[in-house]
């Protein structure tokens, strides 16, 4: 069987409830500090956009949007470590900007580790901008970090 067949194309779908534990394992794996599964089902009850990458029938990514009162927000966007640098976590962002224009956005907002690089750069890439910074907002090894506030005008 051909390398392509052993490992299909990842493409974009709507999350479903199913979709939770494996989306969890990609989490896990992402993140010292992730969201529980509760909170993903959260999300999916609150009828946010939410959507996975699928390679085969294994969840390799996910995103998470919500949407009201002419804004957006990026709450999780997430590629398993050994899909990441192929472009889909790109993808994936344009994606979920396509969606915030369809909820009629005008602005979409995000929040980051400084430390966290890759995304810094990746967002900063598609045109997002520093909006502010909420000080020891996240939990960090040694105490806490500040989470850099990003929007981007749609
Ligand atoms: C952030 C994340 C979603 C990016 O997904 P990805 O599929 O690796 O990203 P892409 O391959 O589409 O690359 C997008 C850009 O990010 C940059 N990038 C990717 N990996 C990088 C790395 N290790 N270091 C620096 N920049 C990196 C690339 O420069 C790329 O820009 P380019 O297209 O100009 O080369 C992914 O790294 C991830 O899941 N990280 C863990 C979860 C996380 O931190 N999510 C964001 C929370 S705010």
């Amino acid at each position: 069987m051909s390398a392509l067949l052993q490992h299909p194309a990842p493409h974009l779908r709507p999350m479903h409830e199913e979709d939770v534990p494996g989306v969890m394992v990609v989490e896990l794996l992402n993140y010292p500090y992730p969201w529980t599964e509760g909170i993903m089902r959260d999300c999916l009850r609150a009828r946010y956009s939410c959507w996975v990458y699928e390679a085969g029938d294994r969840v390799i990514g996910y995103g998470i949007l919500s949407a009201g009162a002419g804004e957006a927000h990026v709450l999780n966007i997430s590629v398993h470590p050994d899909y990441q640098g192929r472009g889909l976590g790109r993808e994936l962002m344009v994606h979920l900007l396509d969606r915030a224009r369809e909820y009629g956005a005008d602005t979409v907002f995000l929040e980051v580790r400084p430390s966290n690089r890759a995304a810094v750069h990746l967002y900063e890439s598609i045109g997002f901008n520093q909006a502010g910074l909420r000080r020891d907002y996240y939990p960090a090894a040694r105490g806490r970090e500040d989470a850099l506030i990003m929007a981007l005008a749609l």
